[in-house]
């Protein structure tokens, strides 16, 4: 069973009546944030509810701030994605002490389901990040230096991707050796930058793994700056599925790329209506279905309209 508004201890309220808000993490100049955004917003509008939303710009302060003003806005549910996952205490605490429900999407927060927030959704990031081994060991021929660009720390998506990749590697692939596995915070320039020096002290790298796609358009760029071909001399293997990864997908530009399926205003809404109804509740922790993109079907998803 799960989380229902008399679980929580929190008063009923109609959806259609109330105002939701709605609190992104990061710009939306990453494709992921952009469709994440328009499917919340989306969905809200379908079906009738009033939606007001902030961007924090993945500064963990500033989601805090904005977590606070639309409480005080009148907010009486929250959609959260979280940019850290235990940076957000100040707000969630005013949250929880005002009975105002939290669900978090793409990223968890610390604290435990159906008391400090409502429930979760999001992608299985250790499945991701095997994955995403798997791909790289076989693009490599399961033996050669590889290098790992991880997202932004003190949240959990980054922690899965890392620690699945590493598990996979040590427990499949003994001749795959991970040279180097820094931080790029989930950012094309910042990527770029750290691959340019990965690249500069390890020149037999073989492999590398983006724990997302804009961080692996950044890889991309400095392959290319020391003079090696992507795909050729370097296989990148990354994660979110955006539109222009999928095409290098297509072009043999990058080897595969994992979807993170940010299409959570359906699911995120018929949570909160489950948690208001007199079903079964939300439940603590809902996987969303992501697709996994190869050379084989890379072109044929992007013709389909699957592609963000
Ligand atoms: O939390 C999901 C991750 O955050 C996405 O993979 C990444 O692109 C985003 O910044």
């Amino acid at each position: 069973p799960g989380c229902t508004y008399t679980k929580y201890g929190a008063p009923k309220v109609d959806l259609k009546g109330a105002t939701v808000g709605f609190s992104q993490s990061e710009a939306t100049s990453n494709p992921f944030r952009a469709t994440e955004t328009k499917s919340i917003t989306d969905e809200a509008k379908r079906l009738g509810i009033k939606l007001i939303q902030r961007n924090a710009n993945a500064n963990v302060a500033q989601q805090n701030t904005d977590i606070q003003g639309m409480i005080a806005q009148g907010a009486k549910v929250l959609i959260v994605a979280p940019e850290n996952s235990d940076g957000l205490a100040p707000a969630l605490n005013q949250a929880k002490a005002k009975k105002i429900p939290v669900l978090t999407i793409d990223r968890t927060v610390q604290g435990s389901a159906c008391s400090d927030y409502i429930g979760f959704i999001g992608s299985d990031f250790t499945g991701q990040a095997k994955i995403a081994a798997d791909d790289l060991a076989t693009a490599i021929g399961k033996k050669g230096e590889v290098a790992v660009l991880q997202g932004t720390s003190g949240n959990n998506v980054a922690q899965e991707r890392t620690k699945g990749f590493n598990d996979q590697v040590k427990a499949q692939y003994p001749d795959v050796k991970i040279v180097a596995s820094q931080t790029a915070n989930f950012d094309q320039a910042t990527g770029q930058k750290v691959a340019a020096q990965i690249l500069q002290s390890n020149p037999n790298i073989k492999g590398i793994y983006a724990q997302n796609d804009t961080m692996a358009l950044g890889a991309i760029q400095a392959i290319r700056g020391a003079g090696k071909k992507p795909g050729t001399d370097i296989k990148v293997v990354a994660i979110d599925g955006i539109r222009q990864a999928v095409q290098n997908v297509a072009s043999g530009i990058m080897y595969s790329d994992i979807e993170t399926n940010p299409r959570f205003g359906p699911l995120a809404f018929k949570a909160l209506q489950d948690f208001y109804g007199s079903g079964n509740g939300v439940s603590a922790k809902v996987i969303i279905k992501d697709q996994h993109f190869t050379k084989d079907n890379a072109a044929q998803a992007l013709k389909e309209g699957r592609v963000y």
